[in-house]
């Protein structure tokens, strides 16, 4: 999905109205405001939750379940002055469904700089451990990098993609961070956000929300409860998952698993909407409708799920314009 919009600044259009200085100063003024306020602005980290909820509610289409969760553990630790572990957050569902777009939004509204903050770390297999026969100098790298970055700073992100291809053995590292008892030269490591994102769990998903569906339940009915022991089982199952063998499911080491439900039609309606907004486009039904034509659904019977959620409504709108 497309950059981050900003529609969602409720002290924005207040210091605007007061005309108080210009965009930029204004911008700088808030920051500092919410700093001395909160004094939680550790390097770059300057959380605005109110923003991240505006923005999930406008343009996460068919997730209450990541919604809810998601804010609910961001609210419980970015307010805590001295979390007692790092906040651990496990992604999971079928492609196209936003697990990558709330990752962005989080690093978005949490860090100055988003995604391009130098707190902001992401780690995907095929660009940064391509050869599974390097590992132990994988290990020895990303665990000198995780701890580096958070001597330097505990509010970092870590953000892994596609755990479903880290070579086998590589995330063990990690598991001694995520939890508590990790407290290093007066550094509090405990600070610190990791995100899992992957595939795995996805069909699982899938079929709880089809049977939902069949048996006429409200999409919005599904719980949690339903949803996360299955995807802890389809986690378990894989070996080829980076929490394999990790300790990080056995210690529960997670806070959350986030499950991304499959999307249906109009789903993907709102996708192509707020796609367009962000390009500065009128609606056009034409283009919506062509957009749609060409997404492809399934069960075979059913056709109540895209097959990779809005994941190439972007290119689709540019072609159908
Ligand atoms: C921080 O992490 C990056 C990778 O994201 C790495 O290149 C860098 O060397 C790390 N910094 C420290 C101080 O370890």
């Amino acid at each position: 999905m497309a950059a981050v919009t900003r529609g969602c600044r409720p002290w924005g259009s207040l210091l605007g109205l007061l005309g108080l200085v210009s965009a930029a100063a204004a911008a700088w003024d808030l920051a500092s405001l919410r700093c001395s306020l909160g004094a939680f602005c550790e390097c770059d980290f300057r959380p605005d939750l109110q923003g991240l909820e505006c923005d999930l509610a406008q343009h996460l289409a068919g997730q209450h379940l990541a919604k809810a969760l998601v804010v609910k553990a961001l609210k419980a630790f970015v307010w805590n002055p001295a979390p007692t572990k790092p906040l651990v957050l496990s992604l999971h569902g079928w492609t196209g469904t936003g697990k990558s777009y709330v990752s962005s939004l989080l690093a978005h509204y949490l860090f100055q700089g988003g995604l391009h903050s130098p707190r902001v770390h992401h780690f995907s297999p095929v660009i940064h451990f391509p050869q599974p026969s390097h590992i132990k100098r994988y290990k020895k790298d990303l665990k000198s990098w995780v701890q580096g970055n958070l001597t330097a700073c505990g509010r970092s992100l870590f953000l892994f993609d596609e755990m479903d291809r880290m070579p086998p053995g590589l995330m063990e590292v990690l598991q001694p961070f995520l939890g508590s008892s990790w407290v290093v030269y007066g550094t509090n490591y405990r600070k610190a956000i990791f995100i899992f994102i992957s595939n795995t769990g996805g069909e699982q998903i899938n079929e709880v929300a089809l049977e939902a569906w069949r048996s006429r339940r409200d999409r919005e009915e599904i719980l949690l409860q339903e949803l996360e022991p299955v995807i802890t089982r389809a986690v378990l199952d894989n070996p080829l998952h980076g929490f394999s063998r990790s300790g990080i499911m056995e210690e529960h080491l997670l806070d959350a698993v986030v499950p991304f439900l499959p999307l249906q039609r109009h789903h993907v309606r709102h996708c192509v909407l707020n796609e367009m907004a962000q390009l500065g486009l009128e609606p056009r039904d034409e283009v919506v409708q062509a957009v749609l034509d060409s997404t492809t659904f399934f069960p075979e019977d059913e056709q109540l799920f895209s097959s990779n959620g809005c994941k190439t409504v972007a290119s689709r709108i540019a072609f159908f314009l």
